[in-house]
């Protein structure tokens, strides 16, 4: 049995911000989740089926995890996605602002996890930016409150982690996907990342903290929404500085002439499995291609160090607060936003078992940063 990544294998991870691990998950746990999805009622919560937390719980992506990012609480509770095949592109706007059939790479919006989203217009939004902006928050689950931590969006991430209101993402340690159909086909449904985009993300991040602490949508350089879209109230999920980064000669547009990220699409198989950094920049894609609807349960995995004292359940992108945007309660000392924050800021903290390979792979990327200088001062 698989009990660890090699050295190799941590460097690509280092490298790509995620890994795939083919046939990891014993047979008899992806037949026993595949049968549970089978015989779900209509409606039914699957949050904490065994089944489906079974699949770390009693496989190799337990002490792989132990070894590469340390303590974590095993998961009692999952996140399900599951889109059914034959899906089209559609009429209706997305949250970027965009119709769903205008957006490249299959409607992949790359985003990171524990921002708070509201409800997105479908007519093109009237008024002035800050009048645009405080209709937009007011359509969350607490209605119109205002901009204020306690402001939670349709999907219970909060506007802001921390009453300061200095985050406004969520921020643990580890992604899983594990595989449950087939994700072989380009537009099957899978998840897709920005290779490497977690560095850029954890650089954008301390570029933040250095001009005034905010980290997130609304900190500098980050406008939460943007205006020059089509339905006016378009979420930036991810800063302008990013989104230029990453564009290079393969990158598609919107009929707007905006040219888009490419995002590379984590095709696996029923048993394979995904490592991925919080960091990186992700989304799913349309199942427009798919044989059958695609079935990945995602855990979210927080190393124990952050917060000894609470126990994760594997499911929630803001793990500073309760899953319904509720404040927790911390012991005396125990400031939970500056320990995010640092995590943000420092993305492999977390990550135990990778510190060597991170101390060499950064060891090289200083050296070839200062070799052309060395070799142009030796040459004058
Ligand atoms: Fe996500």
């Amino acid at each position: 049995m698989k009990t660890r990544l090699s050295d190799d294998e941590k460097r690509a991870f280092y490298k790509d911000g995620f890994f795939v691990l083919r046939e990891l998950i014993p047979e008899e746990l992806v037949t026993a989740a595949q049968a549970r999805y089978r015989s779900a009622r209509p409606g039914e919560d699957l949050t904490h089926a065994p089944e489906f937390t079974d699949l770390v719980n009693k496989s190799p992506l337990t002490p792989i995890m132990r070894e590469l990012m340390g303590e974590f609480d095993p998961p009692s509770a999952t996140r399900h996605i599951v889109r059914p095949k034959n899906q089209k592109p559609g009429d209706h706007f997305v949250a970027l602002g965009y119709r769903d059939k205008d957006l490249p790479y299959y409607g992949t919006d790359l985003h990171m996890d524990g921002q708070a989203v509201f409800r997105t217009p479908q007519e093109p939004a009237v008024g002035t930016p800050e009048e645009i902006y405080k209709q937009y928050i007011s359509t969350g689950r607490k209605g119109d409150i205002g901009r204020c931590a306690d402001n939670i969006g349709v999907n219970y991430a909060p506007l802001f982690h921390d009453p300061g209101m200095t985050n406004s993402l969520g921020g643990f340690t580890a992604f899983l996907f594990v595989c449950l159909s087939d994700q072989t086909m380009p537009g099957g449904g899978q998840t897709n990342v920005l290779r490497g985009g977690h560095h850029a993300a954890e650089r954008f991040f301390r570029w933040q903290h250095s001009v005034n602490g905010c980290l997130g949508p609304e900190g500098p350089g980050w406008p939460r929404l943007n205006h020059d879209v089509p339905n006016r109230c378009g979420y930036r999920h991810l800063p302008d500085r990013m989104y230029e980064e990453f564009i290079d000669e393969t990158a598609e547009c919107t009929p707007d002439g905006r040219r888009w990220p490419r995002p590379t699409p984590v095709f696996m198989s029923p048993g394979d499995a995904t490592i991925a950094m919080y960091h990186i920049p992700h989304g799913g894609s349309r199942n427009e291609n798919g044989n059958s609807a695609r079935k990945s349960p995602i855990f979210a995995l927080v190393n124990k160090k952050r917060q000894p004292n609470k126990v994760m359940a594997g499911n929630s992108d803001h793990p500073d607060r309760a899953w319904d945007g509720s404040f927790l309660e911390f012991e005396e000392g125990n400031d939970p936003y500056e320990r995010s924050r640092y995590a943000l800021c420092n993305m492999y903290h977390e990550w135990d078992g990778m510190t060597e390979i991170v101390a060499q792979e950064r060891a090289k990327e200083r050296d070839s940063e200062s070799a052309p200088a060395q070799r142009q001062g030796s040459a004058g």
